[in-house]
């Protein structure tokens, strides 16, 4: 298959990107741009609000499928700037929505765990309703509306707490913190599902390039865990010691977002379908740090 992948150059993407093609498929890698001094593979330019553009690409180069992973995706950002989130989020989900439903090519879009408001206090499944906090989740939603209301061939798969090799995220700087650090203070008062990018990735793929069972998933790795406690078993795993790691309330962490206090998925509709083989959270992250090793 000759897939567009969008926001090819962010952490997932990069994963996402390697493993579509070692699983044989053409990748069309696009971003808008490239984080500094990063080096990734040949990709072109692309700006998902640009609905020309958009358009221009797609009857160009004729993909077959679109993972559409591009986001802006700094939580605190789309609180200060909300027309900002809106118009990647939003506008620039439908861009991509409405190409796939005009060429009537599958869809995957990646939403996230933000757009509930983690209330329930037990695991979400796909049929309870969405109630984002703010205006990432927000955003992310509207983009969620704009596929399933546009694109019959569509994947929704909401994801949460994701951390891949190629990329900042939450271990990585728990890892960098304790090599100046003797004490760490972590939020200990929100709970969800850490999920390692390429376990995330290999069920996306599966997903958008083998099923025609069209709808909503949510896909993390198993189990649940407070930051403090991902921060502790990052370090536990990776043998650093003689770090100290406290538990602080999230109101101790300055930020403008109000994020949800539980925010685990369970894979609804997956274990319905009796594929729900995601690994637990501990042995995802543990194969990410050997990863990081090597
Ligand atoms: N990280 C998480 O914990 C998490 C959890 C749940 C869901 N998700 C979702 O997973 C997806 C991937 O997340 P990630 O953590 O890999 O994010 P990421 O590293 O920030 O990657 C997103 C990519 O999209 C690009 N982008 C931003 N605006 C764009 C535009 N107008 N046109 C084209 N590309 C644009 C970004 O470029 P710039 O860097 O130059 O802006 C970046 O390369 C996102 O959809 C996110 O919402 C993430």
């Amino acid at each position: 298959m000759r897939v567009l992948v969008t926001g090819a150059n962010g952490m997932l993407g990069l994963d996402l990107g390697a493993m579509l093609e070692g699983a044989g498929h053409e990748v069309l890698r696009t971003d808008v741009g490239k984080r500094e001094g990063m080096e990734v593979p040949d990709w072109i330019p692309l700006d998902i609000t640009n609905t020309e553009q958009v358009q221009q690409f797609v009857k160009e180069h004729q993909p077959d499928a679109i993972f559409h992973g591009a986001a802006y995706t700094d939580v605190d950002g789309c609180e200060r700037n909300p027309d900002l989130a809106y118009k990647v989020n939003g506008l620039g989900t439908w861009n991509l929505a409405a190409v796939a439903a005009e060429r009537n090519i599958p869809i995957l879009y990646i939403s996230t765990d933000f757009i509930f408001d983690g209330k329930k206090g037990t695991p979400y499944t796909e049929m309870d309703a969405p109630n984002p906090l703010g205006h990432y989740g927000a955003s992310k939603l509207a983009g969620e509306r704009y596929v399933t209301q546009l694109c019959r061939k569509h994947f929704i798969v909401r994801t949460s707490w994701l951390f891949g090799a190629q990329g900042p995220n939450f271990p990585r700087k728990m890892l960098e913190l304790a090599q100046t650090r003797k004490e760490l203070k972590v939020v200990g008062d929100q709970t969800g599902s850490p999920t390692h990018t390429r376990d995330l990735c290999r069920v996306a793929i599966d997903l958008l390039t083998k099923s025609s069972l069209y709808g909503t998933y949510h896909v993390s790795n198993k189990g649940q865990c407070s930051w403090f406690e991902f921060a502790k078993a990052t370090l536990e795993l990776a043998g650093v010691t003689g770090v100290d790691v406290h538990p602080i309330p999230s109101d101790e962490f300055p930020s403008p977002t109000q994020r949800p206090a539980y925010s685990v998925m369970r894979h609804y509709s997956l274990e319905l379908q009796g594929k729900d083989d995601l690994p637990e959270w501990k042995d995802a992250l543990r194969e990410f740090l050997s990863l990081l090793k090597r």
